[in-house]
């Protein structure tokens, strides 16, 4: 535990941070921080201190200023947000991707544009939807349409076989846990995944990213690359995707659901599904913590100080909801001209690479599921929707839905 914040003694106590795992609700602390400590000292799952950033500037200034480091927050001996559950150099995922020459080909992975691609996610969305109406309701329409088609559609980027779906999400419950302290099905899973998707690059039948990366393995070019390293490609891009995609879509459903305005809306006019997907990710709460960065320098941050060495937790439903840049922030408005202006995929270096295929992702399954199931409907009260706990992003365990 670092002691780096130990010269704020005399201001008040630390807040425990994460405040809220129910993802119906903004935390009741989010806007009284923002309008009156927009950069307050609070307590990790860790057991760190950290500065929480809560306004829209300030979020901004922080993810566009180099001086905050994601890289070394995986540094030995710093605060932290929670129990690394990867090694600690995958932190550093794209800058990685990007030095060992991978970038180009990673994004032309990553683009909703590539032939087919758009194409597969409708057909797999039908067809998630014909089993669900096969079977009946009632459905649980996150482990049986969100998480399968998202992954789905990774296996389908990376080129491996649909069948390996299964395996790589099972390591997903454990390896985006927010947990204290270091967990050991963490680095099991981790290892069986990277042996299984580096067995992949030597199948034949792999064809899709990891195809192209198998190959550059016959290039004196790419003779720096090792097979861990590819398969890492792989394993990261997979979770890190998963997560972030079946997580939003099922947040978005229960936004939907639960906002009669907003989901009558996009069902009478699927031509404003678009519009409507950025304005979801903007009041969605599907990230469960904050967006970790290390101060490099002693850095001004509003009123306060912020020293060198010491954790700033980005707020992304801060920013997403400050009605200074978003007038009105909790109304549905497709119409909005500066929605996308939200930090739901975060900003300035690190800024996700796939925001394209995260909108088409969403975009599809929410054009294909409101049409072929105009009825739909949560099965259970909002309030009874069970919410995973200690997790990095929010979301229900179960979307018991109807139609
Ligand atoms: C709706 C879907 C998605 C959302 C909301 C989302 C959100 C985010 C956010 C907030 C960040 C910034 C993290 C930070 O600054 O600390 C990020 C970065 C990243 N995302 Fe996404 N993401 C989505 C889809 C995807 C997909 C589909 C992939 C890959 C298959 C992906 C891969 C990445 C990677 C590799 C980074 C790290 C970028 C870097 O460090 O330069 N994301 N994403």
């Amino acid at each position: 535990m670092s002691t780096a914040t130990d010269r704020r003694a005399g201001g008040p106590p630390p807040l425990d941070f994460p405040f809220s795992w129910d993802g119906t609700r903004v935390p009741a602390e989010v806007e009284e921080l923002r309008a009156t400590t927009p950069v307050r000292r609070v307590r990790t799952i860790a057991g760190d201190e950290a500065w929480l950033v809560s306004s829209y500037d300030l979020c901004q200034r922080v993810l566009r200023d180099d001086r905050f480091s994601l890289k070394d927050t995986s540094a030995p001996g710093v605060p932290r947000q929670y129990a690394l559950t990867i090694p600690p150099e995958v932190v550093n995922n794209m800058g990685n991707i990007t030095g060992a020459g991978l970038r180009r080909a990673v994004l032309r992975a990553l683009n909703p544009k590539s032939p087919g691609l758009t194409d597969w996610m409708r057909t797999r969305a039908h067809r998630l939807v014909d089993q669900l109406v096969a079977e009946g309701p009632t459905a649980d329409l996150r482990g049986a349409f969100c998480e399968p088609y998202s992954a789905g559609m990774h296996c389908k980027i990376l080129g491996i076989p649909q069948s390996e779906a299964p395996a790589f999400l099972r390591s997903l419950d454990i390896a985006f846990m927010n947990a204290p302290c270091p967990v050991s099905g963490a680095r099991i899973n981790w290892d069986r995944d990277i042996a299984r998707m580096a067995a992949l690059l030597d199948d034949p039948a792999t064809h899709g990213l990891m195809g192209e990366l198998a190959g550059l393995r016959d290039d004196p070019d790419y003779a720096h690359l090792t097979d861990e390293m590819l398969a890492t490609v792989g394993v990261t891009l997979f979770g890190a995707g998963v997560i972030s995609t079946s997580g939003f879509l099922a947040m978005a459903l229960v936004y939907l659901l639960t906002h009669p305005t907003a989901r009558d809306l996009l069902q009478g006019r699927p031509d404003l599904i678009g519009p409507g997907v950025e304005e979801l990710l903007r009041v969605n709460l599907s990230i469960g913590d904050a967006l970790p960065r290390l101060a490099l320098d002693d850095v001004r941050l509003g009123d306060v100080e912020v020293r060198k060495g010491e954790l700033v937790l980005v707020l992304v439903e801060g920013a997403n909801l400050d009605a200074d840049h978003f007038p009105d922030p909790h109304r549905f408005d497709v119409h909005r001209d500066n929605t996308a202006d939200h930090l739901s995929f975060g900003a300035g270096a690190h800024y996700c690479p796939a925001t394209a295929l995260g909108r088409a992702h969403a975009g599809i399954a929410l054009e294909v599921l409101l049409g072929r199931l105009p009825e739909l409907a949560l099965a259970v009260p909002p309030t009874q929707l069970v919410w995973r706990t200690g997790f990095m992003k929010r979301f229900p365990e179960r979307l018991p839905v109807t139609w």
